[in-house]
């Protein structure tokens, strides 16, 4: 959405106005409180010793979460990654703010006492390791995570939740089988700005929803600028190039560049689209879709003589343009199999005139979600007071006894934001990864088990959630690949049944 800053701003004191003067403290002190998790979603913080974990996987992932991790709630015993040069990256960092490296983090000894291994197998034979957090290429998701929750450990992985939904069922039934916790990291579960904005949601505040626009847009048609290609280090090379294969990557550059390829990564909706959808269904009450369509190309990377010298050769597999739409039952679909909710969701590799974000359409106003940082709430114009739209200041009121949820309402006496205001609710908000680390440590500690409901402090993105995500996106995939409409069966989303889209036969078929 291309607003006017006076419009952003706008729109983020509507949205902090409406989440209320109690909620609105949590936002900011999003980014410096401790135990921000523990405060925000009602359970009591860590007390005892430190839950003893191993990190397996630092690369570009794995070094963002070891910098986010919390120490009281995490001791971190051993660190396992294929790669010499992303081993001693977990300890140094990159120079990048998101990975400052343990030694800037917890002090030289501490870091450079903790096991290095190279072998996740050798990691999970430490007795000391209670739990893993799992940060490797997709195709390995499923193997490393059932490798963990044998040797007795729980589990904190990465998403997608796996390559394909066989694995994802596997993984859940070694987690029920080992009575060991299985959590994915899809982030925006553990956002307080995302429980926010769904807590407005809930209310009603956007009135009647029917359409949701989420989008990813990058531009990589500049020389060099894909971060998707990765050059290979020299001591990786060294150490690598005979013995990748027995790891489950063809080559190097395969262990390297796995985003690129079929066979070690589900593509742009795996990668990003997955996050939106799951946010999607979150704001639409954790539904599951009915179906999905979609077109999904390699439509620049084929293109000679445009962009990246090199881009003739590029030898990608992974589309890189992709327009997929969901259709999910409204609230009254059961009644009325009219209601149905669209969601509307690109990424493309050519144009970044947009950021990353959802926009959430509804009846009386309009929520836009940027880059997970930030939240924009508009009113639309009309009914009695005419009012609304991307300028105008609103509260929030209750609707009169009988009335429904809150409504919005212009702000007749709001000045426009100034320019303090919008330095303020600039501040940097916490994503979600340091409260999903804190939240695994603390459901171990506490006895939770895989099953436990969100209400009662439970994992809030338990492998049956994740499953559901990983589900749209491999469908959506799917939908693509074989250019049809696709409608998504019950028996794929039940832990429980074999069934799954990449082996139906009305799917593939
Ligand atoms: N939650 C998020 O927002 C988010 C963001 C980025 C990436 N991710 C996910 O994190 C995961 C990792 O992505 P990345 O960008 O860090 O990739 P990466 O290639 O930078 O790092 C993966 C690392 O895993 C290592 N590895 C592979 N097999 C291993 C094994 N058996 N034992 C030990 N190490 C092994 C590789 O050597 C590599 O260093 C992916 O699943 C990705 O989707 C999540």
């Amino acid at each position: 959405m291309n607003f006017t800053p006076e419009e952003r701003e706008i729109g983020k004191q509507n949205f902090q106005d409406a989440v209320g003067v109690s909620r609105r403290a949590f936002l900011k002190t999003a980014a410096v409180t401790p135990a921000l998790g523990a405060f925000y979603f009602g359970y009591q913080k860590l007390t005892g010793k430190p839950v003893k974990v191993g990190f397996i996987g630092t690369g570009d992932e794995g070094s963002v979460l070891l910098t986010q991790h919390p120490p009281e709630y995490m001791e971190i015993v051993g660190l396992a990654d294929l790669r010499p040069s992303n081993r001693r990256r977990a300890l140094t960092g990159d120079g990048n703010d998101d990975r400052v490296g343990l030694i800037k983090k917890l002090g030289h000894k501490t870091a450079t006492n903790i096991k290095q291994y190279a072998d996740h197998h050798e990691l999970l034979k430490d007795p000391e390791i209670e739990a893993v957090v799992i940060a490797v290429p997709l195709n390995v998701h499923a193997s490393v995570t059932i490798d963990a929750l044998k040797k007795g450990k729980h589990v904190l992985c990465e998403k997608l939740m796996a390559h394909n939904i066989t694995e994802c069922k596997e993984m859940i039934r070694v987690a029920k089988e080992t009575g060991k916790l299985l959590a994915v990291g899809h982030q925006r579960h553990y956002s307080v700005l995302y429980d926010n904005a769904n807590d407005l949601v809930k209310q009603g505040v956007l009135g009647d929803i029917k359409f949701i626009r989420a989008s990813w847009h990058r531009n990589n048609s500049f020389p060099n600028s894909d971060s998707w290609v990765k050059s290979i280090a020299g001591e990786d090379k060294k150490d690598l190039d005979t013995k990748v294969s027995q790891y489950g990557f063809d080559d190097l550059n395969q262990l390297v560049n796995w985003r690129l390829f079929n066979k070690t990564g589900g593509g742009l909706m795996a990668e990003l689209g997955s996050h939106q959808m799951d946010a999607c269904s979150i704001f639409l009450g954790k539904v599951h879709p009915l179906a999905v369509q979609g077109y999904g190309g390699k439509n620049f990377y084929h293109v000679k003589g445009v962009g990246s010298k090199d881009k003739q050769n590029d030898p990608r597999e992974i589309d890189d343009h992709v327009y997929v739409t969901l259709e999910f039952p409204g609230k009254h679909y059961d009644e009325d199999k009219n209601d149905i909710v669209i969601v509307t969701y690109s990424s493309i590799n050519t144009n970044r005139m947009e950021p990353y974000g959802e926009t959430i359409y509804g009846s009386r106003g309009t929520l836009v979600t940027e880059k997970e940082q930030s939240m924009m709430l508009y009113k639309e114009a009309g009914g009695d007071s005419g009012s609304g739209g991307p300028g105008q200041r609103l509260r929030l009121v209750q609707a009169a006894a009988g009335g429904g949820g809150a409504v919005l309402q212009a702000s007749p006496s709001s000045a426009p934001a100034t320019a303090a205001a919008a330095n303020a609710s600039d501040e940097k908000v916490s994503r979600g990864y340091t409260e999903e680390m804190e939240h695994f440590a603390w459901c171990i500690r506490n006895n939770i088990r895989q099953d436990t409901p969100i209400e009662e402090h439970g994992l809030r993105c338990p492998g049956k959630h994740a499953m559901a995500d990983a589900i749209m996106a491999i469908t959506a995939n799917l939908a693509m690949k074989h250019k049809k409409r696709i409608v998504f069966k019950e028996a794929w989303f039940d832990p429980n049944d074999p069934a799954a889209p990449e082996t139906d036969p009305d799917v593939i078929g």
